[in-house]
């Protein structure tokens, strides 16, 4: 039997000892009483009884460990012309002193707080000091328009609220003061505080009372100490889309979260502490959270904070100069970014100015890696190219190919097998797990392994509806897939109504809800369609009221308008059709996956549950007059 199988089986069979080996890893202010805790099943606790603080494990410990004098964060910013790197005793500097500031302002143990921030060293700063002070940190990414940031303050409810003047977008500056302004006029539950930091940018107008600036807070905070909180408690919330236009609240609590990451690490990136990590990705996603801020601090790694894009800032060779000029180990990045550089330099000539000696593997995650994009990577990279799937909920990789562990051949299309801790199955729509080769539902057996989500933020009720009940024993994934003869994972897509923008996830529903304010429409539909660089695009259907207006151009460009200014310009919503009727089934229900096929040019099948066939005519000819289909 192979190491990985041995690895993997244990993890499976005897979890409570698999796990409370892993969790020596972790520095503990007190041990746990029981590795899990399964009487609440479907609701799991891992390492119930035990205390510690996320913030010690990634900061304090190593200063006192001896990695003072190592660099933690690179900040690399080639929109402001800026590398900056702080050592872990700056950090430690920084992070308890802001910890004094954000106490000094009333946040304690259990308190939340909003995150809504560019790609700075301080929006870690301010997540770790959350973290050191027990209190539950939330971000919010910064594409996100003030609608979305506004539903989040109102059900995270924070004390106060950290955010920026501006974000640097390539060449744009986006002032994010007013965003903020905006959405804490039309939250419900306004903050006590907010802490802005003023970058050179741009300025931002502070409220008196009400709004502190970031240096000033800084200069008068007295550094707070680690907070011991329970293994259980949560750290974080991050909101991810669903199929509504509420988001869920994933919560992820401090053991399990510490004790998984830190494992990871090793065990699937082969990484080492001391090396050099960097997740090119955004703080506000949760492969920001995961690693570009925890795994790697909590192991000692330096991470780099990239405040750039894959392509324009400035050419198709930013990730070959971070990389050689950072001593990159490890890159982990989106698909969708891979694309960007294959479509701007092809033949990689950019690759070749530079000296990659030190990158080791490149990993790629957020949505479906396609083997052309795959192939185009191995080929130029001449090193592993490693596909692995996961989720927000998740928090870590599902499937993957271990690298620290047991390399195994790549195929093309999979994420490789089941990480140690996830047992997955396929399921027919009745729930029965399904023989290989067999396209189904993915789900994963319960317990899920420490570091997933316990719940969703005071919404246990959801959770189960949304992840347990479906399928009782089992986490319904809502993707799709099949595994193999030699037990490889193919994930295929979501079965549900959430797309893929550029590595985004977002909820076709939270675009349907704008669309269907306009005055002008009776019903809507938003669906996801292939696009060449970014995946997936949203793509917009309207029926218009009887005697609305005859202008349909400006009728779309107003829902186009509406969703970028209330969903953010991140959900990239370009197309809107508009057309007499949806196609649905006899019982109402609108038929996507028939559109899906359409749009995208694909042959379908006449759905033998349609009402009226004749009205997929009509949605060709509709999607042809907005360039879709018709291939
Ligand atoms: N703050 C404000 N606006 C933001 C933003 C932020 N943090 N991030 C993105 N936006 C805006 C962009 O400026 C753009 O606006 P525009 O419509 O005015 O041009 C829009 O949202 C879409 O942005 P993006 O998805 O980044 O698309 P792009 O066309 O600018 O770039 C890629 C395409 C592929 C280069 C880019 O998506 C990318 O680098 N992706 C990497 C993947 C990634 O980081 N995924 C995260 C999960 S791992
Ligand atoms: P997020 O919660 O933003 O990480 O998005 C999770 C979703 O992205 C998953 O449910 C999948 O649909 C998709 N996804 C992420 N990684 C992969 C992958 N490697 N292969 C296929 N789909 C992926």
């Amino acid at each position: 039997m192979g190491k990985y199988q041995d690895i993997f089986d244990r993890s499976i069979k005897d979890p409570q000892g698999f796990w409370g080996e892993v969790a020596e890893a972790i520095s503990w202010e007190k041990k746990w009483d029981k590795v899990l805790d399964d009487s609440k099943a479907p609701f799991y606790r891992w390492f119930v009884g035990g205390e510690l603080n996320t913030c010690y494990n990634a900061v304090d410990r190593h200063v006192e460990g001896g990695r003072a004098d190592q660099v933690a964060i690179i900040y690399d910013s080639p929109v402001t012309d800026q590398i900056r790197k702080i050592t872990y005793r700056e950090l430690l500097d920084q992070v308890s002193r802001f910890a004094g500031a954000l106490k000094g302002l009333g946040v304690g143990k259990g308190d939340t707080v909003v995150v809504y921030m560019p790609m700075v060293p301080e929006a870690v700063v301010a997540m770790l000091a959350c973290a050191r002070l027990g209190a539950i940190h939330s971000v919010v990414f910064g594409g996100f328009a003030p609608n979305e940031l506004a539903i989040r303050i109102d059900d995270a409810k924070p004390k106060v609220i950290v955010s920026a003047s501006c974000g640097i977008e390539v060449k744009k500056v986006i002032a994010y003061k007013p965003l903020l302004d905006k959405a804490i006029e039309l939250a419900e539950k306004k903050p006590q505080h907010t802490v802005i930091l003023k970058r050179p940018q741009a300025e931002a107008t502070l409220a008196a009372g009400r709004d502190h600036d970031w240096d000033e807070l800084m200069s008068k905070a007295t550094p707070a100490g680690c907070v011991p909180v329970q293994a259980t408690d949560p750290l974080y919330i991050l909101y991810t889309s669903g199929t509504t236009g509420m988001p869920k609240g994933v919560v992820r609590d401090n053991g399990g979260h510490a004790v998984a990451l830190r494992w990871s690490m090793e065990y699937i990136y082969d990484v080492k502490p001391g090396d050099v990590y960097w997740a090119a990705s955004d703080v506000g996603w949760v492969v920001g959270h995961s690693y570009i801020v925890y795994a790697p601090l909590i192991t000692g790694c330096t991470t780099v904070l990239f405040e750039g894009k894959p392509v324009g800032t400035p050419d198709p060779g930013a990730f070959w100069r971070v990389i050689s000029e950072h001593d990159v180990k490890v890159l982990f990045t989106a698909p969708t970014a891979f694309r960007a550089i294959k479509r701007d330099d092809p033949n990689g000539d950019y690759l070749k100015k530079y000296d990659l000696s030190g990158f080791k593997y490149l990993f790629l995650a957020g949505e479906r890696l396609d083997p052309d994009t795959y192939h185009w990577a191995a080929d130029r990279l001449n090193r592993p190219v490693i596909d692995h799937w996961w989720q927000t909920e998740t928090g870590w990789p599902i499937t993957a190919n271990c690298m620290g562990i047991e390399p195994f051949p790549v195929k093309p299309g999979s994420s490789t097998k089941p990480v140690p801790g996830y047992n997955i199955k396929i399921l027919d729509p009745e729930g029965k797990e399904l023989g290989r080769n067999q396209e189904g539902l993915v789900a994963a057996k319960l317990p899920l392994p420490p570091g997933t989500l316990p719940t969703l933020w005071q919404a246990d009720q959801r959770f189960k509806e949304s992840y347990t009940d479906p399928y009782p024993g089992y986490y319904f994934t809502s993707d799709g897939g099949n595994i193999d003869d030699d037990g490889y994972v193919f994930v295929m897509g979501r079965v549900d109504d959430v797309i893929n923008v550029a590595g985004h996830r977002l909820s076709t529903g939270s675009m349907e809800e704008v669309i269907a304010h306009h005055p002008d429409v009776a019903e809507c539909a938003v669906i996801g369609v292939t696009d060449n660089l970014k995946g997936q695009l949203p793509l917009g259907f309207a029926v218009l009221k009887a005697g609305a207006s005859t202008d349909h151009g400006s009728i779309q460009q107003s829902l186009v308008q509406m969703v970028r200014e209330q969903v953010g310009a991140v959900a990239a919503f370009k197309k809107v059709a508009i057309v007499g009727r949806l196609p649905k089934t006899r019982s109402g229900k609108i038929l996507r996956g028939t559109m899906r096929k359409i749009a995208d040019g694909e042959s379908y099948k006449i759905p033998s549950t349609i009402d009226d066939p004749a009205i997929l005519g009509e949605i060709e000819t509709a999607l042809k007059e907005v360039g879709y289909g018709g291939k």
